[in-house]
Formats: C-alpha cells, structure tokens, sequence
C-alpha cells in the first residue's frame, strides 16, 4: 500500500472522509499524539487500526467527538463528568463514563466493556475530520505496536508506512504526550493514566495491576472458555472459525479482519445463551489472530 502525506487543507479532508466511510484508518495530528483514526460505528474499520498497528492485544480505544453534546449521544455523564467536560473540552482529557445502549459503537472499541472513553481535540485538523465525518473517531496512538507515540508525519511515516493509505501532516503536536484518562462511572473520580491536565482524583491502584483478564478495564466471559475446540461439548456454546463450524462462526471465510470485528460480540452472545460453557475453534497465530488469541487466552484464565 501507498501511503500519502498530505498537509492539512479543506482538500485533504475531503479526501480523508472518503477514506473513513470507506472503512480504512488514517493518521491524523492531534493536540497530544497523531492519532490512528477510523470510524467507531464501524468494526471492521476498527479491526484494521489494530491490523496497521500490529498490536498484539485488544485495549479499549477512545472515541474521539467533535463536542460534548456529540459525547452525551453515547455516554452518560454524571456530574462529576460534566464538570470535567465543561472546564477542559475540547482538550487533551479522556472521560470515561458508562456507554449508553444503542449508542452504536463497535464493541471492538470498548473490548466489550460497558464503559466507554471518550474526548474532545482541540486540534483544528481532528476537529475538522470529526465534523465533516459525520462520525465518531476511535483513535489510538498511530505508531507500530511497541513503538513510540509520534508527534510528527515523519515519525508515523516511519512507523506506519505502507501499513496506512493517508497520513494528514499538521506539523508538531502541541502536547508531546498522550491525553490524560479519568474514569467518572460513579463513586469517586479515578485518574487512569496521568497526562497534561492535572485533574485531583485518586490514581486507580486497578489500572496498573496486570492480572491478565481480570483488570476491571477488561472485559471477560462470566462461564467457563475451552479454547482451541475442534467440536462443541453437550453444554458448551461453540464459537467457530472458518471450517469449524459452531453455534455462532467468527469468519465462516477465515477472515481474521471479519473474525476481530466479531469477537466481542460472540462471546457477549456466547455469554448470554442457555449453554453453560463456551468453546471458541482455534484461530491462527498471524497478524490479528495473535490480538484475537491473547484476548482468548486472557478470558479463558479470566473465568475460571
Ligand atoms: O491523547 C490520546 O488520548 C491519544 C490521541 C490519539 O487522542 N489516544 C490514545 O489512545 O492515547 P490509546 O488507544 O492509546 O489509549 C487508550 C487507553 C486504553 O489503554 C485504556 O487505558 C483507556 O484508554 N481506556 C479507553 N476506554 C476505556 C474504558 N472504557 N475503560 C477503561 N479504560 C479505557
Ligand atoms: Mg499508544
């Protein structure tokens, strides 16, 4: 793939819409970090940031709005968030708040969690892609997984290159460094990771535990996960992948694009259903197969 490094101009976001509503991710400036951007609503869009990023993991990503009114359409804000809100959007603060039903948001985006992370840019390129698409934005930082955050288009030019059709250049971002997360989902605010803006709550002790599948910011299964299953048990729900067929299939074509997009929703289907246990087919080890499989894995430890 081609990438292009386009300044930021009326033109160039015209031409970065076509790209969003056509499913593909793109680099865009942010007042932090450039951000990975694709359409929220859209989970096969979101699949392919973490198929640019080559990231080994699901984490929940942050949607991006272009205000708080936009922000209150999918999350609900208590006072305590309205407050936030109010004082530092648009600005490098995340909120996290719960999600509302029907919002419409891909539960790749939240990891299949009940919460959602949302913020407001101030930067003028964001804003703008925000407002001429029309859409929610889920962005993670655009660089190779493992890499470091980038502050410039040459920074993700070198880290994603190839891996990316557009990357929108806005010069050197403000900040330097990643927005700062405050979770307001009731109870006392909680500080989810520091950033530019000093917000006084207490710094989650939670946040910063790894315990594979069981941090509150990860979602988990709440009935047994036998993975690599070759066939469902009598009082298993089986999750297929290609061949292997289930009462539910990730990607009857072995899409492992189609199989991401899909996998938070199977397993909340697989959790609600009349069988007590679920068992998910083997998923190849390659590109996004190892984030789908380090999801698994962690689920599976996560509920036994
Ligand atoms: O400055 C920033 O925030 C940049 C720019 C591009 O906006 N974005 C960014 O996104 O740093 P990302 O995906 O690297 O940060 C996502 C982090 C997750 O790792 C998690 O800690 C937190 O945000 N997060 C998002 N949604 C959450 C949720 N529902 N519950 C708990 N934590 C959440
Ligand atoms: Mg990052």
């Amino acid at each position: 793939m081609e990438t292009r490094v386009l300044p930021f101009t009326e033109d160039t976001i015209v031409q970065t819409v076509q790209l969003i509503l056509a499913g593909e991710p793109v680099a865009v400036p942010t007042e932090t970090v450039y951000g990975l951007a694709a359409d929220a609503t859209n989970a096969a869009a979101v699949a392919r940031i973490y198929e640019a990023k080559g990231r080994p993991s699901f984490n929940p990503l942050i949607v991006h709005v272009p205000d708080l009114a936009a922000a209150q359409a999918i999350g609900d804000f208590n006072e305590d968030a309205l407050a936030l809100a109010n004082e530092h959007w648009p600005g490098p603060l995340t909120l996290v708040v719960a999600l509302r039903a029907g919002a419409g948001i891909a539960s790749l985006v939240t990891a299949g969690l009940t919460t959602v992370g949302l913020r407001v840019p101030a930067h003028p390129a964001m804003q703008a892609l925000l407002r001429a698409a029309g859409r929610p934005l889920a962005a993670p930082s655009a660089n190779a997984s493992g890499s470091i955050s980038p502050t410039r288009a040459h920074h993700v030019l070198k880290s994603l290159g190839g891996r990316v059709p557009l990357i929108i250049d806005g010069g050197a971002t403000e900040r330097g460094i990643e927005s700062t997360i405050v979770a307001a989902t009731g109870g006392p605010l909680r500080l989810l990771r520091p950033g530019p803006i000093e917000i006084d709550a207490e710094q989650d002790a939670g946040a910063t535990i790894e315990a594979p599948g069981q941090l509150p910011s990860h979602y988990a299964p709440s009935k047994p996960l036998r993975l690599d299953a070759r066939q469902a048990g009598g009082d298993e729900f089986l999750i297929g992948f290609g061949k292997i067929d289930g009462n539910a299939n990730l990607s009857v074509r072995s899409d492992l694009v189609e199989a991401a997009a899909r996998l938070f929703d199977l397993l909340h289907q697989a959790d609600a259903s009349a069988k007590p246990r679920i068992a998910i087919a083997p998923v190849p080890q390659d590109g996004l197969g190892k984030a789908i499989n380090d999801r698994l894995r962690r689920a599976a430890a996560g509920s036994q």
